[in-house]
């Protein structure tokens, strides 16, 4: 396998996401019910995580959960927040070790406030000292979706311009990026999506202007290190023009 911190660094993509997909099907392959894939694909996280780090990527987000989820049947739903919240319990005093900054993002008014407490404290808990660059955000999905976010910075933005029409024509695209929730996290350069859907089912709509895709067959509870590092491979060998000729 390559050895990408060793390789070429501008090759290696700053921000991973991935559309953590396919935990259901996983399961019912095994004749399991379907939580049985999703806490499997805590291990999936982990795994990538340690990949990141010894990668070099700087950012890795992961789709945790969707607005849209909010509609599947509600035992479906309690089983994902629970695990939610054991895999923030287990993982935390691992992430510090690591260096890895927890970040969560979504609409937190439609979580549990327990949930959101407990978020709140992984993220103090692993957030860096003074002047300390983390060696990886791990920024969680949860609850979001790309038109809510996108929504909510057009309310933002028209509150901030307040109706005056001159400040509104100076609106660029960086004053409306400064307003969505991912405003500190560059865009991502590499988007992976699991379990053979070639979709992107309402996820970074607008920092995904100029992101890679990457549709992978593999289930989410099955993919791990060595996935996540031939993605990185099939990534270094893509040529992003951004509409520009070389
Ligand atoms: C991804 O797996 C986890 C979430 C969306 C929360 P799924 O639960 O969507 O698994 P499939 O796609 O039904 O196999
Ligand atoms: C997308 O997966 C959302 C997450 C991975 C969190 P879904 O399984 O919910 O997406 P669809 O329904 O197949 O588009
Ligand atoms: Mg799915």
């Amino acid at each position: 396998m390559e050895d990408f911190k060793n390789t070429e660094s501008g090759k290696v993509p700053r921000h991973v996401s991935i559309i953590m997909d396919g935990n259901g099907r996983w399961a019912q392959q095994r004749g399991k019910e379907r939580v049985f894939g999703h806490s499997h694909g805590v291990e999936s996280v982990r795994a990538c995580v340690e990949a990141s780090v010894e990668t070099g990527v700087r950012y890795l987000s992961l789709f945790a959960f969707s607005e849209e989820n909010w509609g599947r049947p509600q035992a479906e739903v309690s089983t994902l927040m629970g695990l939610m919240f054991k895999a923030i319990a287990d993982e935390v005093s691992a992430l510090k070790k690591q260096g890895v900054r927890f970040r969560t993002l979504g609409d937190f008014s439609r979580l549990d406030p327990a949930l959101v407490e407990a978020i709140r404290s992984a993220e103090a808990a692993t957030a860096p000292e003074e002047g300390k660059e983390p060696v990886l955000d791990l920024i969680v999905f949860l609850s979001y979706s790309g038109k809510w976010d996108i929504l909510q910075a057009a309310k933002k933005l028209a509150l901030d311009c307040a109706g005056d029409i001159s400040r509104l024509e100076n609106v660029g695209p960086d004053d409306f990026a400064a307003r969505l929730v991912t405003r500190d996290i560059p865009d991502p350069d590499l988007i992976i999506r699991t379990s053979g859907e070639s979709r992107l089912s309402n996820y970074l709509l607008w920092q995904a202007a100029y992101s890679e895709f990457l549709f992978v067959d593999t289930l989410w509870p099955d993919f791990g290190k060595e996935e996540f590092k031939s993605a990185l491979s099939e990534y270094s060998k893509r040529d992003r023009r951004y509409g520009k000729v070389k």
